[in-house]
């Protein structure tokens, strides 16, 4: 295979200093994930920088601390075999390579001397699995096992293993693949997605938490619709707000249908999505017609009514941050705000009810 050598993705001084640290203690040494990606997408140099050693990765951290020029910390977090080592320009997370599946959350053992190939195995997309040398022999080699870089050109997002096994060693990844569809336009492929649906309900044994955080990267999507399509079409959306899923559908007496509330309600998202970049506002939208589900009623007389939905919405949003372990302070009084003034179009259509005016109530 071509031989494919990248130094100037590693040009940056913290590099040849990691590699000299690796080489001093006799371990290799490689940039992995996220960097890597991002940099073939030219998407801007990452901050954050995953190292993978093919040995202690936390002796590598303390290593690299010791030759930076400027003093530095090294803050091990021994239950989980990784070092973080903060420069003015990075945060370096060190990792030793692995056999086992990397997850900073996993309740695997951590079974450290793997090879580097074992380690990429272990990881969740081709994109995310790539990596650059930093060995003196071969440095700026890009280490690409699993053809990453023919998936980041065909935009698709695709495991490594076989997908059923990638998401049981770390249930989160469906919706992480989700949260990467959506944020890089790429495409989940054909068996990555049949697993997740499969395996959807295996989401429920991970933490509230980490679900907030995938979930508010989709919210913050130039197009958020994209993920929470994804989310509901592969089941996993009812298992943590299954308050959105229960709009969803349209019913009909009599000749008289409502709109689908859960499509309607992702028009709303995408909309705000173009005037702002506020979390709250999104969450605002999303949750706007929430109570619609449980006070809907359909009378001869009037058709299908919504009564007083605003008020049960806003009750809803409470228990609905609670059960999430989402914030319970402004940033929930905010939300509530909305939905129950959401049956005002103007004052939330209207332009005084974008960033600025945002930034007074939140
Ligand atoms: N990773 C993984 N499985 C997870 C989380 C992370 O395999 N559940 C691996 C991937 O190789 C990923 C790397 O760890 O690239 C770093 O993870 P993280 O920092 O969460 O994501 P990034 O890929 O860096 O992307 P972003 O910063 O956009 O989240």
């Amino acid at each position: 295979m071509e031989q494919l050598q990248f130094k100037d993705a590693i040009s940056h001084p913290v590099f040849k200093t990691i590699s000299e640290a690796a080489a001093a203690i006799g371990v290799d040494a490689y940039v992995i994930g996220g960097f890597v990606r991002d940099y073939f997408l030219k998407r801007g140099a990452k901050q954050d920088i995953d190292i993978v050693a093919v040995g202690s990765g936390i002796e590598l951290a303390q290593k690299v601390a010791k030759l930076l020029p400027q003093s530095t910390k090294v803050s091990v977090f021994k239950t989980y075999g990784t070092a973080m080592v903060k420069t003015d320009d990075f945060e370096l997370e060190f990792v030793g390579a692995r056999k086992e599946s990397y997850t900073r959350d996993s309740r695997n053992p951590i079974v450290e001397d793997g090879t580097l190939e074992d380690d990429q195995n272990r990881r969740d997309f081709t994109i995310n699995a790539m990596a650059f040398s930093l060995n003196p022999e071969n440095y700026g080699l890009l280490v690409d096992p699993f053809n990453g870089i023919a998936d980041l050109e065909k935009k698709i997002i695709k495991t490594p293993l076989a997908p059923d096994v990638t998401y049981s060693d770390d249930p989160l990844r469906m919706m992480r693949a989700i949260r990467f569809a959506a944020q890089l336009n790429f495409r989940i492929n054909d068996d990555s997605f049949h697993s997740i649906k499969n395996n959807a309900s295996r989401i429920k044994i991970i933490t509230n938490e980490r679900i907030i955080t995938e979930l508010n990267k989709i919210m913050m999507c130039n197009e958020p619709s994209h993920g929470f399509i994804l989310l509901e079409k592969t089941g996993l959306l009812s298992y943590f707000l299954p308050e959105l899923t229960a709009l969803k559908g349209i019913e009909e007496v009599e000749g008289q249908k409502h709109k689908d509330n859960f499509y309607h309600t992702l028009e709303v998202v995408d909309n705000i999505s173009r005037k702002t970049d506020n979390l709250w506002l999104r969450w605002a939208a999303l949750l706007h017609d929430i109570g619609k589900a449980p006070t809907k009623k359909f009378s001869k007389k009037v058709g299908w009514t919504f009564h007083g939905h605003e008020f049960k919405g806003a009750k809803m949003v409470y228990h609905l941050f609670k059960r999430l372990k989402m914030p319970l302070n402004d940033k929930m009084k905010f939300v509530q705000l909305m939905v129950r003034m959401s049956s005002r179009p103007i004052a939330v259509i209207d332009e005084s009810a974008t960033d600025s005016a945002v930034r007074r109530l939140v």
